[in-house]
């Protein structure tokens, strides 16, 4: 049997001043956007922020619900967002920004008030990247916490190594 290995590149800002310029402006958007996460029963809360090719910046945050299954991820629903508000444009970065605030009773060895890193999930990261093969070009993630060291990925795909995508599947939907 032959082995195969994936290497996955990627850099490390030990916080925001570590950025480029275009990345912090849009980190500080992810900021803004965990402002209006609804998370009152994970208190995780996350901002998204997609910047499109026409200049425009969508922002998202996790939207929890009391049936735990319906809610869904800052990331989706700032690329869902986006892709619906702006169809056929281009994503060129994603920054996404997570803090977990516990409640007060929170078990001792949970930090309270802490800000988390947080890499956007696998579903998140599934439909990121079927943005970028629709739409021909790698969004770059820049991830991190609040405060703390920020990742930069140059692609989604890069987070998903043998991903699922079927040239099967999309031959059916141009049928
Ligand atoms: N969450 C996100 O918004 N993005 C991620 O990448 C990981 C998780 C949210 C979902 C849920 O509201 C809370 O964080 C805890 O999982």
């Amino acid at each position: 049997m032959e082995q195969k290995e994936i290497h996955l590149k990627y850099r490390v800002a030990s916080d925001i001043s570590g950025l480029e310029p275009d990345d912090a402006a849009l980190f500080k958007e992810a900021l803004k956007a965990m402002e209006s996460a609804y998370a009152p029963y994970s208190h995780f809360s996350v901002g998204a922020a997609v910047e499109l090719e026409n200049g425009v910046t969508v922002r998202g945050s996790n939207q929890e619900n009391i049936a735990y299954p319906s809610g869904l991820c800052a990331e989706r629903v700032a690329v869902f967002a986006a892709a619906s508000a702006y169809p056929g444009v281009k994503m060129r970065a994603i920054a996404v920004v997570a803090s977990f605030k516990g409640p007060d009773n929170a078990a001792a060895d949970v930090k309270n008030d802490s800000s988390d890193s947080v890499t956007p999930c696998g579903a998140c990261r599934q439909v990121m990247m079927e943005y970028e093969r629709l739409l021909g070009q790698p969004i770059r993630i820049i991830t991190g916490g609040a405060d703390g060291s920020i990742i930069v990925l140059d692609s989604a795909e890069a987070l998903l190594p043998l991903v699922f995508f079927s040239e099967a599947l999309t031959k059916q939907v141009k049928e």
